[in-house]
């Protein structure tokens, strides 16, 4: 098995990326923190736990930071709803939650174990930047950081940033220059990562109460897409599931392609603050700290996503 935690801010995209992860039992999920993101430290942790509890999990939900480190919070109310899924219900929770926080909880596990743990990021990084600069003795423990987030050309909040990095910039520059390993997947990647509308109608052929919810779901966000200049109506429908790719990553390395690169994230700037600079050209001669995704086999990554709803469709 692997061991991973996984730190999210459900969230559309962060519930099915939970999902995949869900579905593969040599994947050892130690443990979920939430973050504020797509919505509230309130409400993300909510979602978590009605989400992980409708499942049947049996897995340690803690509760993150309130707020970004240095910014003030912004979320993303448009793409995931008032309630962050999109309206869509989920029976109340029937685990409880930790009673250790993100960091508490995130900072033992990782000193207890014997072998190295992935850490999942699918949202703003504040967790874990705070964890790092807690306890930095955790480095060690992890074996690298499979993060959502960044763009190595062009934004969806701003004309160069992407939203997780965007919300709390201060919190990814102390990840990216920590010294762990970190697979970056950016909107590079995750762009290609979708499925179109016919591909919905496959989820719904399913017929569970969770694919039905699954599909209501994604939706609600196709239609958050904003329409973009430079590729037409097609495009725009393209449902990209971005944190899936995440956890895709750790269990099918082989269906992704990416470049070591230095990355830096730009803290100010009027157009620019949370931006990831990714140096392809080599041009600062500093030495990569990331491998930065740009290609994914979709047709199979689709495939292993409709296989977990299928799979957890009987939970
Ligand atoms: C990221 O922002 C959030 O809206 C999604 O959950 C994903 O983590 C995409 O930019
Ligand atoms: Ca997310």
């Amino acid at each position: 098995t692997i061991p991973v935690i996984i730190d999210c801010d459900p969230g559309i995209d962060d519930v099915m990326a939970l999902t995949l992860a869900f579905a593969h039992p040599q994947l050892d999920i130690k443990l979920i923190t939430t973050e504020p993101g797509n919505q509230t430290q309130e409400k993300t942790v909510y979602n978590a736990l009605a989400f992980t509890s409708y499942m049947k999990q049996n897995i340690e939900v803690a509760k993150g930071l309130e707020a970004p480190i240095f910014r003030k919070l912004k979320v993303a109310k448009d793409v995931h709803g008032d309630d962050g899924l999109g309206g869509v219900h989920f029976p109340k929770p029937t685990i409880n939650l930790s009673k250790r926080t993100a960091i508490e909880a995130m900072e033992e596990i990782l000193l207890a174990s014997d072998e190295q743990i992935i850490l999942i990021a699918t949202g703003p990084l504040t967790n874990i930047g705070a964890l790092l600069l807690a306890h930095p003795e955790v480095k060690q423990k992890i074996k690298y950081i499979s993060y959502m987030g960044g763009a190595a050309v062009g934004g969806n909040m701003s004309p160069t940033a992407e939203f997780n990095v965007y919300v709390d910039p201060h919190a990814a520059e102390i990840v990216f220059q920590s010294g762990i390993p970190i697979v970056m997947s950016g909107l590079d990647v995750t762009h290609k990562a979708y499925v179109t509308l016919e591909e919905l109608g496959k989820i719904e052929a399913i017929g569970s109460d969770f694919a039905q919810k699954v599909v209501a779901m994604l939706k609600f966000y196709v239609n958050a897409i904003k329409p973009t200049v430079f590729h037409g109506p097609e495009y725009d429908k393209r449902i990209r599931l971005h944190d899936l790719c995440a956890v895709s990553y750790v269990l099918t390395p082989e269906l992704f392609d990416g470049d070591d690169c230095y990355v830096a994230v730009e803290l100010e700037g009027k157009y620019t603050a949370g931006t990831t600079v990714v140096d392809y050209g080599q041009r600062t001669g500093l030495p990569a700290n990331v491998k930065v995704l740009h290609t994914v086999n979709r047709e199979k990554f689709v495939e292993q996503f409709l296989e977990a709803i299928q799979t957890m469709s009987h939970h």
